[in-house]
């Protein structure tokens, strides 16, 4: 008779094992990630799993939940002690008896008490760098004189497999401590950051320990995200963002890098500031969930080269000029507290490598959310920012540039141009046969020209255009022949409409007749072409190296790619055709990428190989990109055809 076939949910993972077999070896044996901090003791109650009912037909399986041993006395003792729930039983003690599914219920792993609603809710496999450990350590024998630390080591070794454990300096002092204080268990946090690599032991608590987290942070020119972690369930517990401190020393990268070169402290003070923030946003989320700072045991950090070295504390003048050397592109391992983060004295940062001087850790990490070169379609991946990291690619050749697009996207050199907040025109449509416009600003749902919007607008004003209003007010204008294929506004139509009015020897729109007056200028409708311009042409020249005329998909990354709209940016021709279905905005791409490489190692190796294959592209150096950028000014473009557009 065959042995009895065990499947796992959600991952769908089975296999046959012998009756008799722990549920949690066989979830070893097929990779399923079930935790386990106290080593099969019964004691932990991380390795909960429970039984499903009704599934069993529908994956040939013919038992049903008797087909695990009957609860042991390891169970009882843990059901008495702590309270298992109908169902559940503890994976290190239920054998598998015969045929059966099984479940690994998500809420055992953590407090149940601390889950906030978190900004993602997906769950990657987990394999973290971070695993706890509980050992019970043989007691000092006057005939044996192995110390107290060896002998520590010695059960890590013999019950969790760890062998030649690197032990961390802060933890000397405690060891002799901890071990008494526990009457001789202890759980261990063991580092190992892969599979070949060394283990070290970063942290140590007297008794069983069963709190262990990361922090996953994407530190942004603009805004820092940052989210705390449990390793235990690899689900984020919290989330929270503040404003990067920097602006303060200059708005965009470029200025930051001339703050560093024009203020002989001016790299330290900016260091300070962006690991100020970071901490104070630990101390958000820690506060929030109540989580203690000394259980975070490891943390990612992703952001662009420049964010990336402030970050470090490297000066980033040699990025701010050609060649744009990085000082490090590989990924970078460091501890919480010498990036003065205040967390466990043993906490490990890791930091995703960037793929090159202009094109970031941050468009790596969301290079590994989105996953081109796991897939056989033609992948653009997109973050617009000052500069535009673009990553182009799929299973077979991924190849990465950034184009100089300059902040007009971010509404900076847009004559009423503002950051996106409440007050921003953010939506626009005009009438094509009356040239009146319709908007929507930040901070209301109404459109300007419903009933209610004046009162909803007293709040916050109307202040400006923001990116995405910008955008959409140039398309509509195009498409309601305002502004010509070369983005000249006709002036003829001011006799048809007070709305073109001239300045100077140009044209403007006026798209608010109130206070303050907003106007889109020939200089503004410029300004997005240029910049709309050196986006088209950084995506074309991957394109040619490629050898392609045609994506299948295109990902916005970032917060710009969440409010804009995909068929004003053919319009305008920011990217290039492809079914409007197959275009979206994936938010917050690098922050996920950040999380999958915390709660799993092996993303780490799948994002170093991935970035040492990409090919970097230098766009200032390809002679063609002058032609694309000439030929992009035209709206949407002089010679590439749109046909999803006329559809
Ligand atoms: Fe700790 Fe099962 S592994 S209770």
């Amino acid at each position: 008779m065959a042995d009895p076939l065990v499947l796992f949910m959600p991952s769908g993972k089975r296999g046959r094992f012998p009756a008799g077999t722990p549920v949690l070896e066989a979830a070893r044996q097929l990779g399923v990630y079930v935790e386990s901090v106290c080593g099969g003791r019964g004691i932990c109650g991380r390795c909960q799993v429970e039984v499903q009912a009704g599934q069993f037909a529908k994956h040939g399986i013919t038992s049903a939940a008797d087909h695990l041993s009957p609860v042991g006395p390891k169970e009882q003792r843990y059901a008495e002690k702590r309270d298992l729930k109908p169902g559940r039983r503890l994976s290190c003690s239920a054998t598998v008896e015969g045929d059966v599914v099984i479940d690994i219920p998500l809420d055992v792993q953590i407090n149940a008490q601390i889950i906030r609603k978190a900004a993602d809710t997906r769950v990657f496999e987990r394999k973290p760098a971070v695993q706890l450990c509980y050992v019970e350590v043989e007691e000092p024998d006057m005939h044996k004189p192995l110390g107290d630390l060896d002998r520590l080591k010695d059960a890590i070794e013999r019950d969790w497999g760890f062998s030649n454990i690197l032990v961390d300096q802060h933890l000397f002092p405690q060891v002799q401590k901890i071990l008494r204080q526990g009457e001789w268990a202890v759980t261990a946090a063991i580092h190992k950051d892969s599979d070949t690599g060394q283990p070290s032991l970063i942290a140590l608590w007297p008794g069983l320990h069963n709190e262990a987290y990361g922090l996953a942070c994407d530190i942004g020119s603009t805004t820092i995200a940052l989210h705390l972690v449990s390793l235990l369930s690899g689900r984020v517990i919290a989330s929270a963002g503040a404003s990067n401190p920097q602006i303060r020393f200059g708005e965009d990268l470029m200025s930051r890098v001339s703050y560093v070169m024009m203020n002989p402290e001016g790299r330290e003070a900016m260091t300070a500031a962006v690991r100020k923030a970071v901490d104070d946003l630990i101390g958000d989320v820690c506060g929030e969930t109540g989580v203690h700072r000394n259980d975070i045991l490891d943390a990612v950090f992703v952001g662009n080269p420049i964010m990336h070295h402030l970050f470090l504390g490297i000066d980033p003048t040699e990025l701010g000029g050609a060649p744009f050397a990085l000082a490090v592109s590989g990924a970078v391992h460091s501890w919480g507290g010498q990036l003065d983060l205040e967390t466990n004295e043993g906490c490990r940062v890791y930091m995703i490598p960037c793929i090159a001087g202009h094109v970031g850790a941050d468009a790596a990490a969301a290079t590994l959310a989105e996953g081109p070169h796991r897939q056989d379609e033609m992948m653009l991946l997109v973050d617009v920012g000052t500069n535009a990291e673009i990553v182009l690619g799929n299973s077979e050749r991924v190849v990465a540039a950034s184009s100089p697009t300059g902040p007009a996207f971010e509404g900076a050199e847009i004559s009423s141009g503002q950051r996106a907040a409440p007050g921003a025109i953010e939506r626009v449509r005009i009438d094509p046969e009356t040239l009146e416009p319709r908007f929507k600003i930040i901070g209301t749902e109404l459109w300007s020209n419903e009933e209610g919007f004046a009162r909803a607008a007293t709040a916050t004003g109307i202040t400006g255009i923001c990116g995405s209003g910008i955008i959409e007010v140039v398309a509509e204008m195009f498409l309601a022949g305002i502004i010509s294929t070369d983005g000249v506004v006709d002036g003829s139509l001011a006799a048809r409409s007070p709305r073109i009015t001239a300045t100077g020897r140009t044209f403007s729109y006026v798209l608010h007749d109130g206070d303050p007056l907003i106007t889109v200028t020939q200089n503004d409708v410029r300004a997005i072409q240029l910049a709309k311009a050196a986006l088209y042409a950084g995506i074309k020249l991957l394109m040619d190296k490629l050898g392609i005329d045609h994506v299948d998909r295109i990902r916005f990354a970032g917060a710009f790619g969440s409010f804009i709209d995909p068929k004003y940016a053919m319009v305008l021709g920011l990217i290039p055709d492809c079914e409007l279905a197959n275009v979206s905005a994936v938010g917050n791409a690098a922050g996920t990428g950040a999380r999958m490489a915390l709660v799993n190692r092996d993303y780490r190796r799948e994002i170093e190989g991935t970035v040492r294959a990409i090919e970097k592209i230098e766009t200032a150096l390809e002679a063609k990109f002058q032609d694309h950028f000439v030929a992009a000014m035209a709206l949407p473009n002089k010679i590439d055809p749109f046909p999803q557009l006329a559809n």
